[in-house]
Parts: C-alpha cells; sequence; structure tokens
C-alpha cells in the first residue's frame, strides 16, 4: 500500500493551478446518460471520475479520456443500455447512485447497488428514493440493490425535501429532466454543483428555473451536441489557501472563481490570513497571529464540511480556543485522533470539536481515514517538525487531482513509497 512521506517546516512558494470540480463533474457525468453527444471541459483527473467513467461504460456508453487536456467525449447512442451500476463500482464511490435518475428517466428501469456505510457516517439514500417516489417510480430493495421502475415513465410533482442532501437533490433533478409535465421541488440544496448541473441542463435544453431552495423542472427534449467546461474546485482551492497560509511565502492559486468560496475567504480574512484576491487568481502567504474563531458546518451557503479538517490545522496555529460543530456527518472528526498523535491540542464533545492553539506539531506515522481527512494530515505534515509518513492514501487519490506534483513544484518536501 502507498504511503507518502512528508518533511515539514519547509516554505512553499510557487504557483497551483485549481482543478476542475469533482463533486461538480460527477453529476455531470451521469447526466450524459440523458444526451447523445457530450463533451466535458476540464474534468479532474482522479479515482472518482475514474470510476464514474468505468460505470458509463459498464453501463453501455463510450467514452474518449483526454488526459492531456482534462476533457472527456461521452456518447449515447444505445436505445437498450444496461440499467445497472454494480456494488463493485458504487462501493468504491457513493456518487455511483446518481445513475439511478437519468437511468429511470430515459430507460424507465435501474438496479442499482445501495451504497453502504462509509467512513464518515451511515450515509443513508432514503432522500433519493423519496424523491423519485414522488415522481411515481416504483422502489423495491432486494439483495442490497435498489430496483426502480416506472413502467410507463417518471410524472411530474411536487414535493419538498424533509431535509437538505446534495445527492438527492441531484438525483430528482436528473429524474425529472424526464418526467411528464412539471417538477416542483422544494428544500433542495443550493451549493455552486448543483448550480453547474443546473447550467450544464440548460445548454442541452432544459427548462429550469431556480429560486432559493425551490427548483422548478419541465419536461423537455434533449438530445444535443453540446461542451460545458466544470467550475473550479472550491474545496481544493479552500485547501490550499489554508495550506499557503500555514506555510507559503507566497502562494498563488490559479484558474480559479473567488467568488464560490466568498464567505470562506471572509472566514480566512477574520483569522487573520493574509491574502490577495483577483478576478481568476489568489495569491496567499504565510499569516502570523491567526486569530481563533467559531465555525459551525451546514449546507450552503453554509461552512463547507469538506473544508472542515483543513480548518481544522489552521486553529492549531491559532491563538485561544477554536470550536467547530459538525452539523452534516456524525462522524467526521476521524482525523483528530491522528493530529493528537501528531501534538495537537483538541477535544470532542458531541459533535463540537474544542481546539487549543497555538501548538506545536510533530511528525508521526499517521493513517488515512477519508478524503478531507486525509488531506488535513498533508496540511499538518507540512507545517510539523521532522516526517511524517501518513498510509492509506488512496483516499486522496479519489479526490485531489497530482497533490504532490503540485505541492512539490512549489517545493514541499513530499515522497510517495
Ligand atoms: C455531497 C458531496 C460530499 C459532501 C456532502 C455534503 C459529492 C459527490 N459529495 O455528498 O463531498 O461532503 O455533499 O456537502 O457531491 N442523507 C440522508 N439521506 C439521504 C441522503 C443524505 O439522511 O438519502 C444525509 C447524509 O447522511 C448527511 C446529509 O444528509 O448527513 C447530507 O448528505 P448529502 O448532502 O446527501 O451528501 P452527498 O450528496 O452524499
Amino acid at each position: 500500500m502507498q504511503k507518502l512521506l512528508i518533511d515539514g517546516k519547509k516554505i512553499l512558494s510557487g504557483n497551483i493551478n485549481i482543478s476542475g470540480s469533482k463533486n461538480s463533474a460527477l453529476p455531470i457525468l451521469a447526466a450524459t446518460i440523458l444526451n447523445n453527444h457530450t463533451t466535458i471541459k476540464n474534468i479532474p483527473l482522479v479515482n472518482d471520475i475514474l470510476t464514474m467513467l468505468n460505470l458509463l461504460k459498464f453501463i453501455g456508453l463510450k467514452y474518449k479520456l483526454s488526459k492531456k487536456k482534462n476533457s472527456v467525449e461521452v456518447i449515447n447512442r444505445n436505445k437498450n443500455v444496461n440499467t445497472v451500476a454494480p456494488y463493485k463500482l458504487v462501493k468504491t464511490m457513493r456518487a455511483g447512485v446518481l445513475v439511478l435518475g437519468p437511468l429511470l428517466a430515459k430507460y424507465k428501469s435501474a438496479k442499482v447497488s445501495l451504497p453502504g456505510g462509509c467512513a464518515i457516517g451511515t450515509r443513508p439514500v432514503d432522500l433519493h428514493l423519496f424523491a423519485l417516489k414522488k415522481l411515481g417510480a416504483k422502489i423495491k430493495i432486494k439483495n442490497g440493490y435498489i430496483f426502480a421502475s416506472a413502467t410507463k415513465g417518471l410524472k411530474g410533482a411536487k414535493f419538498k425535501f424533509p431535509s437538505i442532501s446534495v445527492g438527492a437533490t441531484e438525483n430528482a433533478i436528473l429524474a425529472a429532466v424526464q418526467a411528464k409535465g412539471i417538477t416542483v421541488i422544494d428544500n433542495c440544496a443550493i451549493e455552486p454543483e448543483i448550480n453547474d448541473l443546473i447550467n450544464f441542463l440548460k445548454k442541452l435544453g432544459v427548462k429550469i428555473k431556480t429560486k432559493g431552495r425551490k427548483i422548478t423542472i419541465q419536461r423537455s427534449v434533449i438530445e444535443k451536441k453540446i461542451s460545458h467546461k466544470i467550475i473550479c474546485d472550491r474545496i481544493e482551492l479552500g485547501t490550499y489557501l489554508i495550506g499557503g497560509a500555514l506555510v507559503a511565502k507566497k502562494l498563488k492559486l490559479k484558474n480559479v472563481e473567488p467568488n464560490l468560496i466568498k464567505k470562506e475567504i471572509d472566514i480566512l480574512k477574520k483569522m487573520g490570513v493574509k491574502m490577495k484576491v483577483g478576478k481568476n487568481f489568489i495569491e496567499v502567504y504565510k499569516s502570523k497571529n491567526i486569530k481563533n474563531i467559531n465555525i459551525e458546518t451546514n449546507p450552503y451557503p453554509g461552512f463547507p464540511t469538506d473544508l472542515q479538517a483543513q480548518i481544522m490545522i489552521l486553529m492549531t496555529q491559532a491563538k485561544g480556543l477554536s470550536k467547530i460543530k459538525e452539523s452534516i456527518f456524525e462522524n467526521r472528526f476521524m482525523h483528530v485522533p491522528e493530529l493528537k498523535r501528531m501534538g495537537a491540542k483538541i477535544e470532542i464533545r458531541n459533535n463540537t470539536a474544542y481546539i487549543f492553539g497555538p501548538c506545536f506539531l510533530n511528525g508521526a506515522e499517521v493513517m488515512a481515514t477519508d478524503l478531507r481527512a486525509s488531506v488535513s494530515l498533508v496540511l499538518a505534515a507540512l507545517i510539523a517538525d521532522k516526517r511524517t509518513k501518513i498510509n492509506r492514501i488512496y483516499h486522496l487519490d479519489r479526490g485531489y487531482e497530482d497533490l504532490e506534483k503540485k505541492l512539490v513544484k512549489c517545493r514541499a518536501r513530499i515522497k510517495r513509497v
């Protein structure tokens, strides 16, 4: 199994190109089932994307991936496809469940493996199924699979999600695109990645309107040859911004859309992080006198749970007590015991972490437990004294494109062994 060896306390300096958003590309790839010829640009070359492409191929779509151009062409000219998402693909990547809506909408039936639990929480799919049932799907769960059918096609409906889910909102939109009549969905997630999906669907000709958390979709005929550029990965951007604040003389983050993380920029500025925000770049500098802060993760426009582990590293360097309340996932502090082994002073009570800073971090052997927890260990290792060995880094490869290459180019001492 591969590991990362990181020698800390090296001052970074240079440029990093921010990749396209993984969480935007995944539902858009699922949406290509609905179309016949789609080109997607700015696609991040990470393992979750390769898994989604494998899944599309398993279903019967064809794709041509240009690694050099970070673009992929997806072609679906099949009247009959294999409307199945097997366990072996969905178990490694929960977003596999996003093919359920488009398969059901276009081919009237789908068999998709239940994703099962995952390290950060139970992560059920009840909200996905709730929406599909409202659109007239018949759903049965058997042998670890969701069997969904709508023999006469889906029907538009008006409903409200009992709680907010990014994936369930995406699945519902993708199904509603081909449901007869009009669908009005309330209490939707409104993350920038959902907006990107909506913009993609509009290019296809879908009539779709949003107002606050309400989304209205009208059935549309949508077979067009289109090309779409994925938005920048706001979580990768936030991760390197925090990295720069911790350890860079000057780090220039390029190809970015700063408006996607306006609130996070404000929070970092409040903490004393020095940066210069341009139209499509952000420069960040190692900041002294970091101030403590209290944060709560929440659905967008709240603070993203996907940046919670990373900002915690900055909090270990802030003066005084900082708090983070994790309101999205029930078990998303798995990085904390590892950080404590590096010398961090953190206590967890219920769903809140109390971080006492500033504190000195030492290199240690640690274990990555999920995608964002893993990258927080990389950030900790960059400021730690001596060497940190990070085990189980396959999590990082699921979601961060060229992480070591990007950091090594900026003088970090990182080796994969
Ligand atoms: C997406 C992101 C993930 C991010 C998360 C929250 C992708 C590919 N992944 O995951 O990086 O951390 O949003 O911003 O875009 N829930 C239910 N029932 C359901 C679905 C969800 O109870 O049917 C719960 C979850 O357990 C969780 C909360 O709702 O507590 C939010 O999850 P959700 O927004 O669905 O996350 P994902 O779409 O899986």
